[in-house]
């Protein structure tokens, strides 16, 4: 007696289907994984925003803003034009403050002192030779607005 059953061509059709589906799925999964594992091409990207009318900014003052991972940026009007500075403290992390009336960043969790220009000169960034980190700015005089250089928020499945 024959044990072997013919397959119906129903059962056939649904055999290939399943086949199809599965490996589809296990293709979209290896692309998915080999995109995770392969470095980005590329310069990373970056994005302009917004930091306020120069007419806004005052000379020594600062002005905080926010990029777009949520950091917080310190930008200064001085003699020389705009800079800005990260307002995390490269010892640990925490928040540093623009003291105007002694033209330096304070960071208040182990008194560390940064001039005007970001050095620190004071505390343990003083000690390490630490700076704040800076962010690019960028100044137009003809629109009398000026920008920051940050980076941007990748949006996985995007074309940005
Ligand atoms: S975290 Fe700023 S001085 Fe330590």
């Amino acid at each position: 007696m024959d044990n072997q059953k013919k397959m119906t061509r129903r059962e056939w059709m649904a055999a290939v289907f399943s086949g199809v589906a599965l490996t589809a799925g296990y293709g979209v999964l290896a692309g998915e994984g080999l995109l995770f594992l392969l470095p980005e091409g590329g310069a990373p990207k970056t994005r302009k925003i917004f930091a306020g009318q120069i007419s806004k900014y005052r000379l020594g003052a600062v002005q905080t803003f926010y990029d777009l991972q949520g950091n917080q940026i310190m930008v200064r009007r001085s003699e020389s034009g705009f800079e800005a500075f990260s307002s995390t403290c490269p010892h640990l992390g925490c928040k540093v403050n623009w003291e105007e009336e002694n033209n330096r960043f304070f960071c208040p969790c182990h008194r560390g002192i940064f001039d005007a220009d970001g050095l620190g000169i004071a505390g343990p960034p003083g000690d390490a030779g630490q700076r704040l980190a800076t962010v690019p700015v960028e100044v137009d005089e003809a629109g009398g607005v000026v920008y920051l250089e940050v980076k941007d928020v990748k949006v996985r499945g995007g074309k940005g």
